[in-house]
């Protein structure tokens, strides 16, 4: 990652794009691919979102410091007999980790990134599951066209970092609980906190980190009404706020059906 290709990837200045590698690359030691790893071209071709260790000492060069982000999120040390949907999975980390606390079956799902719609692709995700030797299945679907019918019913449902990025959504609330049969981890930025009513910032333009596809920013009130209005009997707030980035404060929340 540097900062020809972030400016050429997400069409921003070439200021902007060495404002988010400053943010992001903590871990200078990620960013280096060692030669001779057979798979080291390939990684490096990637634009990645995610930081995959995956194995012989070749970790994924990313823009998010993902190992930080998971001890957050409160996902259940083991998995075993579960189904579990990774829904805007993007590379799969949480997926692939998923799979390795013993979930039975892992379905990850994206749409933007992996039809080309974002900076990213699902190479990254391909690449991971081959190296890793997983048997996470891929499903390339809408957030709004989740439903039981087309992906089925999952024990739990991780939904990371995408809630922000809806224009509609308690839409996609409603969708996400329609295939959750107990659990739903959610972790989203969250706005408003001075805001002890459920309220909602809507981003129009690139307010938000300066990308065009962040929506809103809902407070914790109306994460929590949200979700109880789509049918979650429980609703706690995990953890958070985290500030993985300076003025997008990020929360994870869990709900039971
Ligand atoms: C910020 S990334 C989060 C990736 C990962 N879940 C994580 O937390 O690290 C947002 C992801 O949501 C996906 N996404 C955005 N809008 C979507 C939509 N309408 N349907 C499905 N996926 C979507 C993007 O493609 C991207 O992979």
């Amino acid at each position: 990652m540097n900062v020809t290709k972030l400016k050429r990837d997400m069409k921003i200045t070439a200021r902007q794009a060495m404002r988010i590698l400053k943010r992001f690359t903590a871990f200078p030691q990620a960013r280096h691919v060692p030669a001779g790893h057979q798979s080291a071209d390939a990684v490096s071709a990637i634009t990645w979102f995610h930081r995959i260790d995956l194995g012989n000492g070749v970790v994924t060069p990313s823009v998010e410091n993902t190992p930080e982000k998971l001890p957050t999120l409160g996902i259940p040390k083991r998995l075993d007999g579960l189904s579990v949907l990774d829904i805007g999975a993007w590379d799969g980390f949480f997926s692939f980790e998923a799979e390795r606390r013993g979930a039975r079956r892992v379905l990850a799902t994206d749409y933007i990134c992996w039809g080309g719609g974002g900076w990213g692709s699902q190479a990254g995700f391909d690449l991971a599951r081959r190296v890793l030797g997983s048997k996470v299945e891929d499903q390339r679907i809408d957030v709004l066209d989740h439903s039981p019918q087309t992906v089925g019913v999952f024990d739990v449902v991780f939904f990371f970092g995408v809630l922000y990025h809806m224009r509609h959504p308690l839409l996609a609330l409603e969708r996400v609980a329609s295939v959750t049969k107990e659990q739903l981890i959610l972790e989203t930025h969250v706005d408003m906190l001075d805001c002890d009513r459920p309220a909602m910032a809507f981003y129009p333009g690139s307010e938000l980190n300066l990308d065009p596809t962040n929506w809103c920013g809902p407070n914790r009130p109306m994460v929590e009404a949200m979700l109880k209005t789509v049918g979650f009997r429980k609703v706690v707030l995990h953890s958070g706020p985290h500030y993985y980035v300076p003025c997008s404060p990020r929360m994870v929340f869990h709900a039971w059906k």
